[in-house]
């Protein structure tokens, strides 16, 4: 791979050992991806956060590197962690967990890294320019960035984008090249989306169908006067990169010669079918990816138009930043005065295993009803928010 001077005097050491071993693992991946040179980025996002998923190997491998007194050259976001950091005791986490989930972000702190813990950067200050290169794990991320925000970036994982964060570069290939963002598959919606669960389906579908390939959707329109498009493209992103390693999507361009396939009716209840497993949880989660404001303001009006508390555990997932919006606007204390926690930082899938392990989930999100059904044995069903809140508000 050719490198410029600059990248070459990193890979000597020059800049200390931290931007070295940073630029071997850019080369080694480079190499390895066919890239023939670097590009410069102008954003990260970090995944493999919580120590849940990450483990002691993955807290040695951060508190290593950032002992190697490294700084991120780029505004650099967080995935989300194990537990909400100030009410992680009414979820139940112990002790021991607290104290390793803090060390891995004081690690990252220290690198220079914002401690944001959330799987929507783009809503919390890391919104990257129209066609600029950046390097982001999350999957859901990804694809909303390649396609919404119009981004460039590869399905990173966590130790690529550290590595990337603190040179700045990230290998020039896969969806950094305009070459490979064409689309490859025309799908027709054939109905108006009238809900997330409903987005979330289509990506699901889509993804299972396209598995890597980049679609081109037709008709896709959302029905509905309470869901913002933005909130639904998110779900659609995230259900994209579930069943299939769909990085990038378009809604509008040339279908000439693609391979076609409908989404219908039928096709929705069949997705939703393929998790039907609870119809009495213990938990009901929404917030997979992260809920927006416009999403707990929906939420606070359809809570506070029905009556009585939550009879189920529900709880709601979100960013900080947006969480301390909704606060200040009355939707935590609507949505909280039901019975329903709000908890940030954190998500299901990344929570640790002896909270939700085996027990039974009702979800409006296709990501979260796949992981926790095949990663923490759950049983899971699909149901949609304003279904939940008919059936559990009482
Ligand atoms: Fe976000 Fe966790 Fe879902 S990281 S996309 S809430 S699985």
């Amino acid at each position: 791979m050719e490198l410029l001077e600059v990248q070459e005097r990193m890979l000597r050491g020059d800049f200390g050992p931290g931007v070295k071993k940073a630029m071997e693992i850019l080369v080694s991946l480079g190499e390895a991806l066919g890239a023939e040179r670097l590009v410069k980025i102008s954003s990260a996002h970090i995944s493999g956060v919580s120590y849940a998923s990450i483990g002691d190997a993955g807290l040695s491998f951060i508190e290593d590197f950032s002992s190697l007194n490294v700084r991120v050259k780029v505004p650099t976001t967080l995935n989300p962690m194990g537990m909400d950091a100030e009410r992680w005791r009414e979820m139940g986490i112990s002790e021991e967990f607290m104290e390793k989930q803090m060390r891995i972000l004081s690690a990252f702190k220290k690198m220079g890294v914002k401690i944001t813990c959330t799987c929507t950067p783009y809503l919390v200050g890391n919104k990257p320019q129209y066609g600029c290169h950046i390097s982001w794990a999350e999957s859901s991320a990804v694809v909303y960035a390649n396609s919404v925000l119009k981004a460039k970036t590869n399905r990173e994982s966590g130790p690529s984008v550290i590595a990337s964060a603190v040179t700045g570069y990230t290998p020039y290939c896969g969806f950094h090249l305009d070459s490979n963002r064409r689309p490859t598959h025309l799908v027709e919606v054939k109905f108006g989306i009238k809900s997330f669960l409903e987005a979330s389906a289509l990506g699901y579908f889509i993804g299972a169908n396209v598995q890597s390939g980049v679609p081109l959707l037709r008709g896709f329109r959302v029905d509905s006067a309470v869901f913002d498009e933005r909130d639904l493209l998110k779900g659609l992103s995230a259900g994209l990169a579930t069943s299939g390693a769909i990085s990038l999507f378009h809604l509008s361009g040339s279908a000439d010669g693609l391979e076609t396939l409908e989404f219908d009716e039928r096709d929705l209840s069949s997705v939703i079918n393929l998790f039907q497993e609870c119809s009495s949880p213990e938990y009901v989660f929404i917030g997979c990816p992260h809920c927006s404001l416009s999403e707990l303001k929906m939420l606070a009006f359809l809570i506070s138009s029905g009556v009585g508390r939550f009879n189920v555990k529900l709880w709601i997932f979100t960013s900080r930043a947006v969480f301390r919006e909704a606060k200040l606007l009355g939707y935590v204390k609507a949505i909280e005065s039901r019975g329903a926690k709000v908890f940030c930082d954190t998500c299901p899938v990344v929570m640790p295993n002896e909270l939700i392990y085996g027990s039974s989930v009702i979800t409006n999100s296709c990501k979260a009803a796949y992981y926790l059904s095949s990663l923490k044995r759950v049983k899971v069903s699909l149901m949609d928010l304003k279904s939940i809140v008919d059936q559990f508000l009482r």
